[in-house]
């Protein structure tokens, strides 16, 4: 079914960042995803895949593989959209 979406603000990206057993969150485009099931999988290891956890990973992505398809490989996982501190207020 269609995932209910949570409005996630830069301070609880960077929260999830993977460590202390925390998710690994990164977002990409204004979306955030959980990317903490693909780290085994990543062909590129899963430490370099780490180093996008907690932040956006648009820039790091994009200079290894603009080819890759990010959201058609884990558009399953999707936690939410990105919004500012004040928007998360309102
Ligand atoms: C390789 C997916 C994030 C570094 C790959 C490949 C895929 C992939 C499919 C194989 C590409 C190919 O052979 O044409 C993803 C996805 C990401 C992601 C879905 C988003 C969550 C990152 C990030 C980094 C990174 C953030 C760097 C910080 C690499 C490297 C390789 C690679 C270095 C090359 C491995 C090699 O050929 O030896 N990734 N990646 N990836 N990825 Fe990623």
């Amino acid at each position: 079914g269609v995932p209910s979406l949570i409005r996630v603000t830069p301070s609880i990206l960077k929260y999830n960042n993977g460590r202390k057993g925390k998710p690994a969150w990164s977002s990409y485009h204004g979306k955030v995803y959980n990317i903490t099931p693909y780290l085994p999988f990543h062909p590129g290891g899963e430490g370099e895949l780490r180093r996008a956890a907690g932040k956006d990973g648009g820039k790091l992505f994009m200079e290894v593989h603009p080819w890759v398809n990010w959201d058609n490989m884990l558009g399953e996982c999707v936690v939410g959209i990105m919004v500012s501190e004040e928007q998360a207020r309102d």
